[in-house]
């Protein structure tokens, strides 16, 4: 790991090793990287070693506190904007040129994991920290980004690049706030979200280091994933209307058994996604049953349907064959289903002269790499519609995600770090 030492120049005066490096040379501190995110990940920490901090929590507000001390230290100009998420901004020696952002996302999924989005938020800030110890001004403006609510749909990066709307804004968040009460409980300002706060134009790229989450680079001992393109992500909350009645009394066959058409509904799912080639996925991550009592027959059952796919087209297809089947469902058990859209995140390729500079910046820094599409959403895509993007990826092991056992070697954040910073200032001097 590079050390910084102070070089005599005159008399009392000094520069660091750092400064006197070339930019190519130059590479993050892994071991403070490492160390902010340990750091982090004592914040909304769990007994079984993951991490508790969903977006507008108490936890998320002292993480987010922990993020703008280091932005400081970086010196970098701290900034929350109306959808909460915080900037950390440097100028470049060329005011006329847009920014360059980079960036990710410090809150969790509930019981998740110590590295999603840690790792690339800690690791653009130790990036700015580090262009800034070495002196190395960008000519364009940098901003380190570290978007608010990602994991409830990416929602401050949506805010950023295209606006909410009051719908979106009435959402029940993961903390039991609604979006407009955590939006202002984190420092936003939920007036002034109907339009978007950026456009094409305003940024010059946007680049997120991520871990993978999938396990396709650790099981071939990659170093590097090049994200190809981010999937569309279509969610809807799924009500199923049946009716409630004495579980003694009731015959079989004159129920209406909300929780038993959920059953079939969850197979349906499964079924529906398994039946046609390709990397789709469908999802149902959450369900509840009212009024919930051994003696009581389900008279409604809340749940959520979730389909994932490069192609948007696919999706939508998908969903109708899953409603063709609800349809049966609803005819054998006498129930009916409601299905309400909650966010729908449109799929986005990354920008191909970014896939070929990480990949030449990778193979530069003697790493392995791989192309590849993500199958997890992030706010790149959302960023993706006004600006370039780019992802870098690095291994996760055994592919576990959104779970405490999530797990990244310090050495391959290092690396993607490195990837990163790299990429960065080969971007910028373009
Ligand atoms: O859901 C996702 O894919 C991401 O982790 N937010
Ligand atoms: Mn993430
Ligand atoms: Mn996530």
């Amino acid at each position: 790991m590079q050390k910084r030492f102070l070089i005599p120049i005159a008399a009392g005066a000094f520069v660091s090793t750092l400064a006197a490096q070339s930019p190519a040379d130059l590479r993050v501190d892994g071991d403070r990287l490492n160390a902010h995110i340990t750091e982090l990940a004592r914040i909304g920490a769990t007994p079984e070693g993951g991490t508790n901090r969903v977006a507008y929590s108490d936890a998320d507000r002292q993480g987010r506190e922990y993020a703008m001390t280091l932005l400081r230290n970086a010196k970098l100009d701290v900034s929350v904007d109306a959808a909460g998420n915080i900037h950390g901004r440097r100028a470049g020696s060329d005011a006329s040129l847009p920014t360059i952002a980079i960036g990710s996302h410090i809150d969790s999924v509930p019981q998740g994991g110590r590295f999603d989005g840690q790792v690339g938020s800690m690791g653009a800030i130790e990036v700015a920290e580090r262009l800034g110890e070495a002196r190395q001004t960008l000519r364009h403006p940098l901003e380190v980004i570290l978007w608010a609510n990602e994991e409830g749909g990416t929602i401050g990066s949506h805010a950023f690049a295209s606006g909410l709307t009051e719908k979106q804004l009435a959402l029940v968040t993961n903390s039991g706030k609604t979006m407009r009460d955590g939006i202002t409980f984190i420092g936003g300002d939920p007036s002034r979200l109907a339009q978007p706060l950026k456009k094409r134009g305003d940024l010059a790229a946007y680049l997120e280091l991520h871990i993978e989450q999938g396990g396709i680079l650790d099981a071939r001992h990659i170093n590097i994933g090049i994200v190809e393109g981010i999937v569309g992500i279509s969610q809807w909350e799924v009500t199923i209307e049946g009716f409630a009645n004495h579980a003694g009394t009731t015959p079989m066959d004159q129920r209406h058994d909300a929780l038993l058409a959920a059953a079939r509904y969850v197979d349906a799912v499964h079924r529906v996604v398994t039946s046609v080639p390709g990397r789709q996925v469908g999802t149902v991550g959450r369900i509840q049953a009212f009024p919930g009592a051994y003696n009581v027959i389900p008279g409604k059952v809340v749940t959520t349907l979730e389909i994932r796919d490069l192609d948007a087209a696919k999706i939508q297809t998908l969903f109708e064959k899953v409603k063709v089947e609800v349809a049966a469902i609803e005819k054998a058990t006498g129930t009916t289903f409601t299905f309400q859209s909650t966010n729908t995140i449109v799929p986005a390729p990354t920008d191909m002269r970014f896939r070929t500079i990480i990949g030449d910046t990778a193979k530069r820094l003697g790493f392995t790499t791989n192309l590849m599409p993500s199958g997890a959403g992030h706010d790149a895509q959302e960023v993706a519609p006004i600006a370039p993007v780019g992802m870098i990826f690095i291994p996760s092991r055994a592919g576990i995600s959104h779970s405490p056992k999530e797990f990244s070697l310090p050495a391959d954040i290092t690396n993607g770090a490195n990837v990163l910073l790299q990429t960065l200032l080969a971007i910028d001097g373009k």
